[in-house]
């Protein structure tokens, strides 16, 4: 097996680790950069303990390390965790953030810890293991420091798809291709359905590991169904007091179907996907069933 200089296989390193040079995307999004920023202004009590998990170049620790005594933030990558030591050592308060390099599955604060922090999320919460390291995160703090949990940052996830007709022409080339793209209205995207959603996590309570649907949709647009967007917005923080949340709603993953449908507003279009929460995208992709739900013909009146 090839190994990286910091000796991890390879494998780990293009499948949950992403390099240094990948997360100025992350840094620069404001999209996901504002709400977090909000949440963590608004969730961290002054002179608390924060936890993250995940810290990457540790920004979201640096958030928290503007409110917080004390952050523990937790890098498996070493590159990263590095790079994280010398750029909170270049901002305010970074001195009371130290980066831990270890892995998320099994690291256990030293004290008990007011928020914990984690964004390992993916659209569809495919790849990235939020769920397994939240779950495990759970039941390793509460072996070692009692039943009372934390918040978590975020709170909960909601997932959901509709029903597209995606262009998948680039230059004259057909290629259909899964591909990223801005939730809202998209020149080259027709959207034929209203969001349906499928399934919603709240990391305080049981966090499930599977995620499965079987329903059907209505179309409300004609056009060609050649493709299912798949939609995940997560509530980073609910402000009970101001009665709003801290959303923060991810770009939206397009999934080309293998066998287009032509459909007509009024259809009823059937729909089956089951899939394991961090597999690979393609396991979700073979999982999905579209096809055109039977009529229901009117019953006959009796004579
Ligand atoms: C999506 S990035 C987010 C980074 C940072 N929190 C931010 O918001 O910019 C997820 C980070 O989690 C790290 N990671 C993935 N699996 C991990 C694990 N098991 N333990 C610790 N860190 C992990 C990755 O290396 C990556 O830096």
């Amino acid at each position: 097996m090839s190994r990286t200089p910091d000796d991890l296989p390879e494998e780990y390193l293009l499948g949950q680790f992403i390099p240094l040079h990948y997360h100025f995307n992350m840094l620069q999004d404001d999209a996901r950069m504002l709400p977090f920023q909000e949440a963590i202004e608004q969730m961290v009590p002054v002179g608390g303990k924060v936890l993250e998990l995940g810290g990457g170049t540790g920004v979201l620790s640096y958030f928290a390390a503007q409110r917080a005594e004390k952050v523990w933030c937790v890098e498996r990558n070493p590159a990263l965790a590095r790079a994280a030591r010398g750029f909170l050592d270049q901002n305010q308060h970074g001195d009371r953030v130290e980066v831990v390099q270890a892995d998320a599955l099994d690291y256990v604060p030293p004290e008990p810890v007011d928020v914990v922090i984690c964004e390992m999320l993916h659209v569809a919460m495919v790849r990235e293991k939020q769920v397994q390291v939240l779950r495990a995160f759970k039941e390793n703090y509460q072996r070692v420091h009692g039943p009372r949990l934390p918040v978590f940052l975020p709170d909960a996830t909601l997932m959901g798809f509709q029903l597209l007709e995606r262009e998948f022409n680039f230059h004259g080339y057909f290629a259909p291709v899964p591909m990223f793209q801005h939730p809202g209205e998209h020149p080259s995207t027709h959207v034929l359905s209203e969001p349906q959603s499928y399934s919603t996590i709240f990391y305080g309570r049981d966090i499930p590991t599977r995620f499965e649907w079987d329903g059907e949709v209505v179309v409300q647009h004609a056009g060609e169904l050649n493709a299912l967007g798949f939609l995940t917005n997560n509530f980073l923080a609910f402000l009970l007091r101001e009665q709003r949340a801290i959303t923060w709603m991810m770009s939206q993953l397009v999934l080309p179907l293998p066998e287009p449908l032509q459909v007509r507003p009024g259809d009823m279009v059937a729909i089956r996907l089951s899939y394991d929460a961090g597999c690979p995208l393609e396991h979700l992709q073979e999982s999905l069933q579209v096809e055109r739900a039977a009529v229901q013909m009117p019953r006959r009146r009796a004579a």
